[in-house]
């Protein structure tokens, strides 16, 4: 068997995180420069079916068995183990490495588990078509975030901007002009898990309180599908203006957020909110090609300890 080496991106929730999660539309797009690259390698002379896996990234160098099955990494190619029917384990070496921030809400673990999928499937000369493979790693996020809606991983599958709501058929979509994002992370770790978690028990305890936001949520997203489309700036600014304060009023925000937040409005972006599971992790503002420069800067002013820009091209 040859080395082979697959990659994935990441991704950028542009509205409707969270509230996603519980049947509402969301909107998200793949950020193509950044990757998880998998290589995988033949062990010649080590015991058939040993695998071993290096991700420093993660801080792992172990055979697969010193893991444990509940590990998400084990739990992931045992997905793909069972899905191809494999009788005898490749006796191979695993090399993970990523440019992703984890827990960061740019999609990190969705894309592991798509390149780790791509990469095992292609080595064992099965490689997955497109919904095998969307629909294993959506598996292998339910082992990290127990209950994810599937964005993430779909997304991050297709690599194009999609409409997207559970249940539903996927529906990819498309600006018919460039859009810019500058992207700063708050500097804040936090699990997605963790996140969809604290929302999930203030429903339980106060849903009253919560549920007009996440009907706001819906109606907003459902509107700012067309402004996406036609690259209306203004209006899909606006929602995300509002989508942002839907987001904090269930306190999925936070101080380092908020500061970072106001910094790129006052610098001129049209928009500006949180991306993923929030409490932490990245905000991505809306721009213009004459607003990214000062955007960038007031975010890098503001503390950000890493500020990127993303252009989104029409046909991407
Ligand atoms: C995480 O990137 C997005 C959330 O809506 C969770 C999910 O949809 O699975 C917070």
């Amino acid at each position: 068997m040859p080395a082979i080496t697959a990659t994935a991106c990441g991704k950028l929730i542009l509205l409707g995180e969270h509230a996603v999660v519980y049947g509402s539309p969301a909107i998200a797009i793949p950020l193509t420069s950044l990757k998880v690259r998998t290589t995988i390698e033949p062990a010649i002379g080590q015991p058939q079916g040993k695998i071993h896996i290096n991700a420093a990234f993660l801080n792992i160098d172990h055979d697969l068995g010193e893991l444990g099955k509940d590990h998400f990494l084990v739990h992931t190619l045992n997905l793909l183990f069972s899905f191809l029917g494999l009788q005898q384990l490749p006796t191979c070496r695993i090399i993970l490495t990523s440019e992703l921030p984890i827990a960061a809400g740019l999609g990190s673990s969705a894309a592991i588990a798509v390149s780790l999928l791509r990469a095992m499937s292609a080595f064992l000369g099965h490689p997955l078509n497109p919904q095998e493979l969307n629909s294993l790693a959506f598996q292998s996020e339910q082992a990290v975030h127990g209950r994810p809606s599937g964005i993430d991983n779909t997304v991050i599958t297709y690599e194009k901007p999609i409409y997207y709501q559970r249940g539903e058929v996927i529906e990819f979509i498309q600006p018919i002009r460039e859009l810019t994002f500058v992207v700063a992370d708050s500097g804040i770790r936090k699990s997605t898990r963790e996140s969809t978690s604290q929302l999930a028990q203030n429903l339980a305890t106060d849903l009253d309180a919560i549920q007009p936001h996440l009907d706001a949520i819906t109606e907003l997203v459902q509107h700012s599908k067309r402004s996406f489309q036609i690259a209306d700036l203004e209006a899909l600014g606006k929602a995300m203006d509002a989508n942002q304060e839907h987001l904090a009023a269930f306190w999925l925000s936070c101080p380092e957020l908020d500061a970072l937040i106001l910094a790129a409005r006052k610098a001129g972006a049209l928009g500006a909110k949180l991306t993923g599971g929030g409490m932490g992790g990245h905000m991505v503002a809306l721009v213009t090609p004459e607003t990214e420069t000062a955007v960038t800067q007031a975010l890098i002013s503001a503390g950000s300890p890493w500020v990127f820009a993303t252009h989104l091209h029409p046909m991407e």
